[in-house]
């Protein structure tokens, strides 16, 4: 059987950069409270001309095929994690296929949102360790800064997210001592609410709360999105925040636990723990829990905020840049989000 590696791997961030400071121009809010809270100082956010989640994955991508030292031809599977897709359907993974103009491969949309990258990491590891497929690029992108209620009333949620993509090749290795050990993977229907941005959806929990019985010929038309949805804001992301801080701390040492146990060591054998990047506060919290050193944890969610899907590949990305990761490290990473959904991978470099 194979193992797992990353054999190439890059991120991209646009580079117009929004500070706290900015936000305020938009919204009754303060660096000091942004800061407080979530340790984030400034995010990207795409150019508004033309700038979107899948080209942004596209420029991440040719970074990691061009470091994987392969081309596009050799590409045999794609797999795109992103909530924040150019279109309702079809998904990203077919957009990006066409933008580099890829072989007629397979292209498969992953929708776990802060979970997203473990997860597609945990599909593409089955593809890779049966042989089935030899180089897949995995792409994780968001462009939120196009679907956030920059007012006042969505300011628990705007300052929090920023924009960017990653991506990386997956390819199969015999070489002992490395790859991918085990992924993990958790989910809690129940709290599906708690983080969601509900329309545009086909729940009708709007025309419910409405009380309309019968639908006549002008609410058919608008069930899907309507005036009064958008007039109620319905089209942006809910979040009860304090909720999903308590479930955080409790799941991501509980996950990446779950992780080194199953392989035998304890969090001091790490070398690198690269949480998602939801909330410096939360990153923290995991770090004393667990008993890491500073050198054992990546953070960079004071300049990019919470990329959602992109978070951890990016930050992987950096800290492979900047040689905090070298061949046969032990390196866990770890996720928790919208769904809920959470999980954790541990490999070796
Ligand atoms: N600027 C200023 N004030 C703000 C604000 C902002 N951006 N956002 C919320 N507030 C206000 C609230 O209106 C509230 O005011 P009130 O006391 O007058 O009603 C007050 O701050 C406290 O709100 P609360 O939501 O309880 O704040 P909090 O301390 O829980 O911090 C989060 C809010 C969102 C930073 C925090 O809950 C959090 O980080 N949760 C986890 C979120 C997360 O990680 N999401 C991504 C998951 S992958």
């Amino acid at each position: 059987m194979f193992k797992t590696v990353i054999a190439g791997i890059g991120h991209y961030v646009p580079k117009n950069v929004f500070t706290n400071n900015d936000l305020t121009r938009y919204m009754d809010t303060s660096d000091e409270w942004i800061q407080e809270r979530t340790g984030i100082k400034e995010r990207r956010y795409a150019d508004r001309t033309g700038e979107t989640t899948t080209t942004m994955g596209v420029e991440a991508a040719k970074m990691a095929i061009e470091k994987a030292g392969i081309s596009n031809n050799d590409i045999d599977f794609i797999i795109f994690a992103t909530l924040s897709p150019d279109y309702y359907f079809p998904g990203c993974g077919v957009l990006l296929q066409r933008a580099m103009k890829m072989n007629e491969v397979g292209a498969l949309d992953i929708r776990n949102q802060c979970s997203g990258f473990v997860y597609a990491l945990s599909v593409a590891d089955q593809f890779i360790k049966t042989g089935t497929y030899k180089n897949i690029l995995l792409v994780c992108s968001e462009k939120h800064s196009f679907g956030l209620d920059f007012s006042t009333r969505g300011r628990n949620v705007s300052v929090i997210f920023g924009d960017g993509a990653a991506a990386c090749v997956l390819q199969p290795t015999q070489e002992e001592g490395r790859g991918v050990l085990s992924t993990h993977l958790h989910s809690d229907g129940e709290s599906a609410e708690i983080l969601a941005m509900f329309n545009p959806g086909t729940h009708a929990n709007h025309w419910l709360e409405q009380k309309v019985a019968n639908f006549d010929d002008a609410e058919m038309g608008e069930m899907f999105m309507s005036h009064q949805m958008i007039d109620n804001a319905q089209n942006f992301p809910n979040m009860d925040g304090p909720t999903v801080f308590k479930k955080a701390v409790v799941k991501f040492p509980e996950v990446i636990m779950e992780a080194l146990e199953k392989n035998g060591y304890k969090p001091s054998d790490l070398n690198l723990l690269i949480p998602h990047q939801a909330n410096l506060r939360i990153a923290q919290f995991v770090q004393q829990k667990l008993q890491l050193k500073d050198e054992q944890v990546y953070n960079n969610i004071e300049r990019f905020g919470n990329t959602t899907a992109a978070s951890i590949p990016i930050a992987l990305s950096e800290a492979s840049e900047l040689g905090k990761i070298k061949k046969g490290d032990l390196v866990c990473m770890a996720a928790f989000g919208s769904g809920f959904t959470w999980g954790s991978a541990l490999m070796r470099w």
